[in-house]
């Protein structure tokens, strides 16, 4: 079993992690901590109680930062996950209300209580993982492992041709975790490409899983149809879902080890780069992945639940 806590700013495929998380027997989840991106932090908030209520747990949900380290605050990606971070569905108001710490000082606390066992997967911008770097020297020491789901070492971007989105909206915050020295993974679009689910995927996950798998089908309608306006016609990618298969089946994924970089401003801000070696702590880059292994786990564990 691993301890986990996702960080997370649901989003489409922010739900289908969750649920995924929920559903697989080797984790053990300890709560979420929220982020702008797909929606405002506040929503992202509201989102996560609510998933988790869904899913039938009682866990916390930490509430994090609302604007980046360094840039200006952005608009949220409406056109891919809907106003309300679920596509057309609406989002009801959940019944919990987040603990009274910051998701930065739960994350601090969490991985000083669980030295050396907290593995932490971020599945939105890496704001509230920098600020938890920069409040205690120990935090680096005291997880894990950070897995991240974000960048793109040799596949190009998908929100500016050099950039995936959750480094792009803050890459002064990935840079500061990309130099930390923590123990990194990074799960980015060089293997979140290779992944994809189809209509007819989700159908299937929603005759096994009427209630939350039928949730998520009628949320992927809304996914699908924005690939399909960018002209991708194969399916959408289990980004944030393979974050958290790559926390438990490592085994899945082939990594290249190198220091990186990100640049920060300029045409190509947010692009993940090699640096040097020595420049700074390595970090195990996912390039290759038994997509069809991480895919039938996807769908054989969201058939789990209700
Ligand atoms: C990432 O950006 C968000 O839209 C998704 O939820 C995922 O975390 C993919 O680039
Ligand atoms: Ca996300």
């Amino acid at each position: 079993m691993i301890k986990l806590i996702i960080d997370t700013d649901p989003g489409i495929d922010d739900a289908m992690a969750i649920f995924y998380a929920a559903a697989a027997p080797e984790i053990d989840l300890l709560g979420l901590s929220t982020i702008f991106g797909n929606v405002t932090t506040k929503i992202a908030t509201r989102n996560a109680l609510r998933l988790l209520e869904a899913v039938d747990l009682d866990l916390p949900v930490a509430q994090g930062a609302e604007i980046p380290l360094t840039l200006p605050p952005f608009a949220p990606s409406a056109q891919v996950h809907g106003k309300e971070g679920f596509g057309d569905v609406p989002a009801a108001q959940p019944k919990g209300q987040p603990v009274s710490e910051d998701a930065a000082d739960f994350l601090i606390r969490m991985a000083s209580e669980h030295k050396g066992e907290l593995v932490v997967c971020p599945i939105g911008p890496l704001t509230n993982i920098a600020h938890a770097i920069q409040r205690d020297p120990k935090f680096v020491k005291n997880v894990k492992r950070i897995v991240i789901m974000g960048g793109s070492l040799r596949e190009g971007g998908n929100i500016t041709p050099h950039a995936e989105a959750n480094i792009y909206h803050d890459p002064h915050a990935a840079d500061v975790v990309f130099a930390s020295g923590a123990r990194l993974t990074m799960v980015g679009l060089d293997v979140t490409h290779q992944i994809l689910c189809t209509q007819s995927d989700f159908a299937s996950i929603a005759a096994q899983s009427p209630e939350l798998g039928g949730m998520l089908q009628k949320m992927s309608e809304f996914y699908l149809q924005f690939y399909e306006s960018v002209g991708k016609f194969d399916g959408c990618s289990l980004h944030d879902p393979a974050a958290v298969i790559a926390c438990t089946h490592p085994d899945l994924f082939e990594v290249e080890s190198h220091p990186l970089t990100v640049v920060c401003e300029g045409e190509s801000s947010g692009a993940t780069l090699a640096a040097a070696p020595g420049a700074r702590g390595v970090t195990s880059v996912c390039m290759g992945v038994k997509s069809d292994a991480v895919k039938a786990l996807f769908l054989e564990r969201l058939a789990l639940l209700p």
